[in-house]
């Protein structure tokens, strides 16, 4: 007997059920991964992030216990880059990863724990109880939260639904309900007869939860999208709606289930009000990658006509600031910063 999921219960599914692409394994990565993130290019991200939470710590007042929230962690390369290059607040630091996914969580905590930080870290599946006060951040983690999808048709807006069978996943078309055509109609007022456009409702809400967490500190969200989801709707959905598989895009969503990952570029303007935009590349630039990298750039002009090991290992780090800035990649994403309290 084939089932009717809604778009986003047949993502949840095809992600992170049973035989979800999470689940199986799917991940993050340079070489072996599914795809790769800024977390995962080398560890100047963390450098960066590391030098913020240090700043952070102290424009809080120097609170103790900080605390330091990581959604979606996967497996801890993050956390673990970050406590490897912390300053001053490191004695003050609790760092909590959460990742739903219990092999990842399992394995961020056997790989933190082998340090010598056991005690103040955790991994657990779902945000932690406040009110807290710290920092609470994500990289790439809304945009592979389980996301409607609408389609405006010539008699109104209509909600993407798949028909599942053993053989088969397909596409089924179905009249949308009232709230999500009255949050259609006021996030894409012009869209065109054919245009679709995402609901990431669960980005929301885990930016609500997250915020709610805080009683003072700071929300740090780093992510692909774009400000308005008008914007989305005058694009092809295929564009904005992203799979990656082995490294490569454009995996159809509905072959093969659990094969590949589903992502949605984030529609800013979904999420809570009262965030300050930058772009990546602006905001490692301020968090100071060019003050890290110059050391390793002087040492690569010097002996780049006869580079030694340690010259080509300067080249490899100036290669990786360059990728996590690039204008047309990292450095495009958006990193969306809430300050409470
Ligand atoms: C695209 S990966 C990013 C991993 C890592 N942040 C990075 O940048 O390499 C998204 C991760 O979020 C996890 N995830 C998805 N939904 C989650 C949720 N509600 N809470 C915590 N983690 C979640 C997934 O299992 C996956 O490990």
């Amino acid at each position: 007997m084939p089932e009717l999921l809604r778009f986003d219960a047949y993502m949840d599914e095809a992600l992170y059920g049973a035989s979800g692409f999470y689940v199986r394994g799917g991940h993050p990565g340079a070489r072996e991964g599914d795809f790769v993130t800024s977390v995962e290019l080398g560890s100047l991200f963390a450098r960066c992030l590391a030098g913020y939470l240090d700043r952070t710590w102290h424009e809080l007042g120097r609170p103790d216990p900080f605390v330091v929230v990581e959604g979606g962690a996967g497996r801890g390369t993050l956390c673990s880059d970050v406590l490897a290059h912390l300053g001053e607040c490191r004695d003050a630091l609790r760092y909590v990863m959460v990742e739903r996914v219990a092999a990842q969580c399992s394995e961020a905590q056997a790989r933190i724990g082998a340090g010598a930080v056991e005690q103040l870290v955790a991994a657990v599946p779902d945000l932690p109880s406040g009110p807290l006060v710290g920092v609470v951040l994500a990289n790439e983690l809304l945009d592979n939260l389980p996301f409607r999808v609408l389609e405006r048709s010539h008699d109104g807006w209509q909600e993407v639904h798949v028909q599942r069978s053993e053989s088969a996943a397909v596409e089924v078309l179905v009249a949308a309900g009232a709230d999500a055509v009255n949050m259609a109609a006021a996030l894409a007022p012009e869209a065109g007869v054919g245009a679709r456009i995402p609901l990431q409702l669960r980005a929301a809400v885990w930016m609500r939860r997250a915020l709610g967490l805080l009683s003072r500190g700071r929300v740090l969200i780093f992510d692909y999208g774009v400000h308005r989801t008008a914007e989305l709707a005058a694009r092809p959905p295929a564009d904005w709606l992203r799979t990656y598989r082995s490294q490569r895009r454009g995996h159809d969503p509905l072959r093969e289930p659990g094969t590949a990952d589903i992502t949605c570029e984030v529609a800013f303007d979904q999420l809570p009000p009262g965030a300050a935009l930058s772009s990546q590349a602006d905001w490692l630039s301020a968090a100071g990658i060019d003050t890290l990298t110059a050391g390793v750039r002087a040492m690569w002009d010097r002996s780049r006509a006869a580079p030694t090991a340690e010259a080509l290992a300067a080249r490899i780090l100036l290669d990786e600031a360059s990728v996590l800035t690039d204008p047309d990649g990292f450095g495009a994403f958006w990193v969306a910063e809430w300050r409470i309290g």
